[in-house]
């Protein structure tokens, strides 16, 4: 039963209610109209402590197409924040108003300091460099649908593996899935955290590498999953200069690519997928940025537990 729950990491949900998820997410891509009204009458707030296009934009659209409605900031600036209100007050508030509450904030583990005081559901739309699991399920849910399976594949993931929250989120659930082989391509200043290699990688007995130069990844890649390099986690801009451009993936560079491997990215890109990249039908990341309103038109109706 997913009816109430939080979403604050990517295995708070079993398998089988993953795979709820993909199923009604698949019901609502081929039967829209049955749910336009199912949120009829409902409230979402976001409360967004850290800029975002897409994760916020796709679950207000994902509670309108629902028939719900949505409230809620995008500049802390401008709500009682800025007078010092704790996230615990602040969830409080809105539990007397909404139904269910999406937060991104940039403290890791905000959103479960939320989810303790909240009578109400909480998802976690990206704390810090920690997690980010609606990200996760929306890839998840692209891999499944342009791969066709979750198992036995080879994935790389490139860039800031450091501070790539959405990185930390993918590993941990793909280490659920059998035969999944990692492939970690970073510089060597972001490579992925310690406790994701022991407490996952290692723990898990996945089979994984880390690897410098995408080149040498390339050829044997199933899923090839690039990330920007974080600028708003570096102490010093410096260092983001120094290590920005590490990896762009470009035409020639996709010559060493399977024919049927697929590229995805969070997005926002910077530099690291040059535009020519969009135009292969191997690129993956348009779609799977649509996918992620379906997965979270989805994620809303099992949290809430509406029927169509
Ligand atoms: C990601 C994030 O916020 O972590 N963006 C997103 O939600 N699609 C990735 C990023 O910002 O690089």
């Amino acid at each position: 039963m997913l009816k109430g729950k939080h979403l604050l990491e990517p295995m708070d949900f079993t398998l089988e209610e993953t795979d709820e998820i993909f199923a009604t997410a698949d019901d609502i891509i081929d039967n829209p109209k049955k749910y336009a009204h199912v949120a009829d009458g409902m409230l979402m707030a976001t409360l967004f402590y850290e800029p975002s296009t897409r994760t916020r934009l796709s679950f207000e659209a994902a509670m309108l197409r629902l028939g719900g409605q949505v409230i809620g900031f995008s500049e802390p600036g401008s709500s009682s924040v800025s007078k010092g209100e704790s996230i615990a007050d602040t969830t409080k508030t809105i539990g007397c108003y909404a139904d269910i509450a999406v937060m991104r904030h940039p403290k890791e583990g905000a959103p479960r300091v939320a989810a303790m005081n909240s009578t109400i559901p909480v998802i976690n739309a990206g704390d810090g460099g920690h997690q980010h699991p609606t990200q996760t399920l929306t890839d998840l849910m692209t891999i499944r649908t342009y791969k066709g399976r979750l198992e036995n594949l080879t994935v790389g993931l490139c860039g800031d593996l450091m501070f790539g929250r959405t990185v930390h989120s993918l590993i941990k659930a793909l280490s659920r899935y059998s035969n999944i082989k990692i492939v970690l391509i970073s510089p060597k200043e972001l490579v992925i955290p310690e406790y994701v290699r022991k407490e996952v990688l290692i723990k898990n007995n996945i089979e994984f590498k880390e690897v410098r130069k995408l080149e040498d990844a390339l050829p044997e890649l199933d899923v090839l999953y690039m990330t920007r390099v974080q600028r708003e986690r570096f102490f010093n801009e410096e260092d983001y200069i120094r290590l920005k451009d590490s990896y762009i993936l470009d035409g020639a560079k996709m010559k060493l690519a399977k024919d049927d491997m697929i590229i995805m990215h969070p997005l926002p890109r910077v530099n690291e997928i040059a535009v020519e990249v969009d135009d292969d039908p191997r690129a993956r990341y348009f779609d799977q940025m649509k996918i992620g309103m379906y997965v979270r038109m989805a994620l809303v109706v099992k949290l809430l537990g509406l029927e169509a």
